[in-house]
């Protein structure tokens, strides 16, 4: 059996109780913890829609999650637009294929509600993610970032 498919991960819908394996991942990928912040945003998942927000389990243990979300899903009349919020695997299993699993089960979903794109936001610094959607397809779009220090 190769690496990949000993850890062919399990993908399902994320509920509130991955909340302690999610802030686990996160402090590993981002080296602080962020139990508070976790908590206020999956309160906000279960608001949205259940197809967009997932898990992914490796031998029994989430080692990987995607939030997601489709424009006006909750009005039952989803226009053509989806995104990425975030996404995060242990680095433990990294480049395994757990976040391709995660994307493409997250795609899937929001083509079947009428989703034709797909937007998101990185870090520019943040190369292993930049690459990571580049091999997923992204490309650079036709909107523009603009901030402003305040
Ligand atoms: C980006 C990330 C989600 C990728 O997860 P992953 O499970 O390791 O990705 P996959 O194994 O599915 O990779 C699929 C493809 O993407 C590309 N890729 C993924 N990670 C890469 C990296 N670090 N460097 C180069 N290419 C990469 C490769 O083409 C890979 O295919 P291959 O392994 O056959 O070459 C993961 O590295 C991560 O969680 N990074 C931190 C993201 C972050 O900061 N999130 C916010 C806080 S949680």
């Amino acid at each position: 059996m190769d690496d990949r498919a000993s850890t062919a991960p399990v993908i399902r819908a994320m509920t509130s109780k991955d909340l302690d394996r999610i802030v686990e991942i996160d402090s590993k990928v981002l080296g602080k913890s962020r139990p508070e912040y976790w908590e206020m945003k999956l309160e906000l998942v279960e608001k949205r829609s259940p197809i967009a927000s997932l898990v992914a389990e490796v031998d029994g243990k989430v080692a990987g999650f995607i939030i997601g979300d489709a424009s006006g899903w909750e009005y039952g009349v989803p226009e053509n637009i989806g995104w990425i919020d975030t996404i995060g695997v242990d680095p433990d299993v990294q480049r395994k294929g757990v976040a391709r699993e995660l994307f493409g089960e997250m795609v899937t979903n929001l083509k079947k509600v009428g989703v034709a794109k797909i937007y998101t936001f990185a870090d520019w610094r943040a190369w292993g993610l930049l690459q990571f959607l580049d091999a997923m397809g992204f490309e650079r779009g036709d909107m523009i970032n603009l901030e402003l220090k305040v």
